[in-house]
């Protein structure tokens, strides 16, 4: 055995050479294993071995270039160099891989003359989440060996395939069940019988078969355009095929470094990588340790079959978990359940699960009328209405019924968690999980702590988060949390321009073109302009009761802030709409002045960035990067601008802090109130993020 460095060593297995990288947790491609493999490809050249097989100690094969070293100094070996080294290495040269072969992983993989991989192995070029592009000829080599559309497809969707699929498209050349042995055979094999050493750079016959449809790329193109919106990235990534298609290998590469520099000295990527380390950052809680032991959560309670509880339960089932879902009554329960089926038949309609899971998931969930059923579970979610008194009344039925050690949780969107868990004998074992809308589909997950929430709760919410592919933040107590504490700010000052002058439209259009879903009037159309308003309290004296008065609902019944086309669904600006609001207005005294969209984006954005200072100083939020997790997982903040914390750094806070204090001399209002942490941090040069 040679220790060639820190991270890869040389081994014999008889005639054939291993270069074994272990470099935890993940094998990323920091310098030394670059040096590494570059000195392993040298010597097996040059010694004994009649092959090489090129593999990875622990959990993964490696699983990209270090994205820690990005931006820093430059150290050893560039990864082309070893790529070059495996390409020409004159002995066959097998990746054997498990685990995840992603980014310059699979680039590395790729510069094999052979692949093996395990059953469990998946392969993908994930650069695209960073604002990236395979920059190691990735862009290149995969359409070469997969084909045009399936190159398109995960390069720009950054998913991974599993290893049949791989072995179908060309991926692999074998799955074996025991990765060392199985890839050792064929290296043997492959030496012995003097199988050929191509090299993918060198392969084009895959190329050429796109030449039959002219349309491919602008078809691809509008297939993605949606969900594409705003980044640069995807965009990139096809023009590097269409690059692969329309020159040399080398040509096409020149393009690929190119378009790579590009992204990688951009502002998307710089926020896209730093959102990446925000959501691994979210998991660390000082002062809970990662090691405390968790509740084994194997039966999950859910009280509430409504909007929010049906979705919750259908988490729990998707990953194998039993479920015991409860309702006031056998109606409420039957329409709950009914709901959650035709979800799960529009997924296997769509091809997102398979025909059976969908009686399966099912027999997974239990309805009953009988709280007595949650006895036996190990935590139990309420999503009940959102009413303090009904949910204290509950948590002290819960409290009587549920075995000692059971998580207690709510699904409350703004309550006091500790005055819930004041209702019970066990405030230690009550915790808030406050998931998004749809909660079957959106992936983000407030962990509320209360006072007396224990680290064992805390820790088994933040783990079961993970199993039910949940991407959970820690924070505290207080009205709304992070996300709707600072989504009620924005929505203060939006309500207030529409009445000064800017239009709904308006609103919405601006928010939309900054990089956001839609904008609140649509998000108010969506969620139902009627919830929590009653016409017998109705006076006339917000815009929402006479919205509501004049019969207007939101989508349900195609009349809001929009009007919808009952077929398509399609928004139309309503006139009707922007004169009652002119009218209200101008009753209530409020002069009607031309609103510009730079004051629109700042007086929505900033009020946010100030709450969201504000939660930190309070300590609500462990840190910054925190809630950029809860805004761009939980209402869409585009990706590419970081999250509010990340973008008001970018914007600088100097600049932040001066549009605050001079809306705050205008317009008045606690919420324009700077927050001291953001005004220091202004005055000190630091960073919210
Ligand atoms: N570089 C540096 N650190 C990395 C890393 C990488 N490529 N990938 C993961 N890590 C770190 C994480 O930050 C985390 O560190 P922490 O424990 O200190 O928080 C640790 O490894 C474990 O990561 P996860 O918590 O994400 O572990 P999972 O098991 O859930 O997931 C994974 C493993 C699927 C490999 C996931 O980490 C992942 O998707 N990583 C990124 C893969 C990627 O994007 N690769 C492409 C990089 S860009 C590139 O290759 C450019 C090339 O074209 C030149
Ligand atoms: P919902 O009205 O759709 O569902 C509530 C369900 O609870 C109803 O089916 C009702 O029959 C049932 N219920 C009421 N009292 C009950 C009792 N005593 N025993 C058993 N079942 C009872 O409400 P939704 O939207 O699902 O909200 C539930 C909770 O989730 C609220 O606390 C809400 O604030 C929170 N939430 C809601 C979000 C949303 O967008 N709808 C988002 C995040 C949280």
């Amino acid at each position: 055995m040679t220790e060639l460095t820190e991270s890869v060593r040389l081994e014999m297995r008889d005639d054939v050479a291993l270069v074994i990288v272990n470099n935890p947790p993940v094998n990323a491609l920091s310098h030394h294993v670059r040096q590494g493999l570059l000195d392993g490809m040298h010597q097996a050249a040059q010694n004994e071995a009649v092959a090489v097989v090129l593999i990875c100690d622990g959990r993964t094969f490696i699983a990209g270039a270090d994205i820690s070293e990005f931006g820093g100094e430059r150290l050893g070996p560039d990864l082309p160099e070893v790529q070059d080294a495996m390409e020409n290495c004159p002995k066959p040269v097998v990746a054997a891989i498990h685990g995840t072969a992603l980014g310059g992983g699979l680039e590395v993989a790729l510069c094999a003359h052979y692949r093996v991989a395990v059953e469990s192995a998946k392969f993908g070029l994930p650069e695209v989440k960073l604002g990236l592009l395979p920059g190691a000829g990735g862009t290149q080599r995969l359409p070469r060996v997969t084909g045009v559309p399936k190159a398109l497809q995960m390069m720009t969707s950054g998913d991974q395939i599993g290893a049949s699929e791989a072995l179908m498209c060309g991926l692999v050349d074998q799955v074996v069940e025991d990765l060392e042995t199985g890839a050792i055979a064929l290296a043997r094999k492959a030496a012995h019988e003097g199988w050929p050493l191509t090299k993918i750079r060198d392969r084009n016959e895959k190329l050429q078969e796109t030449e039959s449809d002219p349309d491919l790329f602008s078809n691809f193109r509008k297939s993605i355009a949606r969900k594409t919106r705003g980044f640069l990235a995807p965009e990139y990534n096809v023009q590097c095929v269409e690059a692969a298609i329309s020159g040399t290998f080398e040509e096409g590469l020149a393009a690929e470094r190119r378009l790579f520099t590009d992204l990688m000295t951009g502002s998307q990527s710089g926020a896209q990588r730093y959102y990446f380390f925000a959501e691994r950052a979210a998991n660390k809680i000082p002062d809970v340790p990662r090691d405390t032991p968790v509740v084994d959560v194997q039966h999950c309670g859910v009280l509430g079959a409504g909007t929010m509880g049906g979705g919750i339960a259908m988490n729990f089932a998707n990953v194998g978990i039993a479920v015991t879902i409860v309702e006031r009554d056998q109606e409420s329960l039957d329409r709950g359940l009914a709901v959650v089926r035709k979800n799960y038949e529009r997924s296997a309609s769509r091809g997102s699960i398979a025909p059976e899971d969908v009686d399966r998931r099912m027999a997974l969930i239990t309805g009953s009328i009988d709280k007595n059923d949650f006895a036996g579970c190990d935590m139990v979610i309420e999503a009940v209405f959102e009413d303090m008194e009904l949910k204290k009344t509950i948590f002290a039925e819960l409290d009587a019924i549920c075995r000692q050690g059971a998580v207690l949780a709510s699904n409350t969107s703004a309550l006091d968690v500790n005055e819930i868990a004041s209702a019970t004998s066990r405030p230690q074992s009550v915790i808030g999980m406050h998931f998004f809308s749809p909660a079957n589909v959106m992936k983000m997950l407030e962990v509320v702590r209360g006072d007396k929430t224990s680290d064992t709760v805390i820790q088994t919410a933040m783990t079961i988060a993970k199993k039910i592919a949940k991407v959970p933040v820690l924070v505290g107590v207080c009205h709304g949390f992070v996300g709707n504490r600072m989504l009620f700010m924005r929505r203060i000052e939006a309500d207030k321009m529409v009445l000064e002058g800017a239009t709904p439209d308006q609103v919405d259009r601006v928010l939309f073109d900054f990089g956001f879903p839609m904008g609140p009037f649509a998000m108010s159309d969506l969620a139902g302009l009627d919830i929590g308003w009653k016409a017998e309290n109705s006076k006339s004296d917000s815009v929402r009761d006479i919205m509501n008065e004049s019969g207007r609902k939101g989508q349900k019944n195609g009349r809001g802030y929009y009007t919808y086309d009952p077929d398509t669904r399609a928004a139309t600006p309503d006139p009707d709409v922007v004169a009652m609001i002119r009218e209200f207005a101008v009753g209530r005294g409020i002069e009607q002045r031309e609103v510009t969209d730079q004051e629109v984006l700042e007086r929505c954005l900033y009020p946010m960035v100030n709450e969201g200072a504000k939660i930190l100083e309070e300590g609500i939020a462990i840190r910054g990067s925190d809630i950029d997790v809860v805004w761009v997982n939980g209402y869409g903040w585009p990706m590419y601008r970081g999250g509010p914390m990340y973008w008001a750094d970018e914007v600088g806070l100097t600049e932040v802090v001066a549009s605050i204090k001079d809306y705050g001399e205008r317009l008045g209002g606690a919420h324009w109130k700077l927050s001291p942490l953001l005004e220091r941090l202004a005055t000190e040069g630091g960073s919210l993020h």
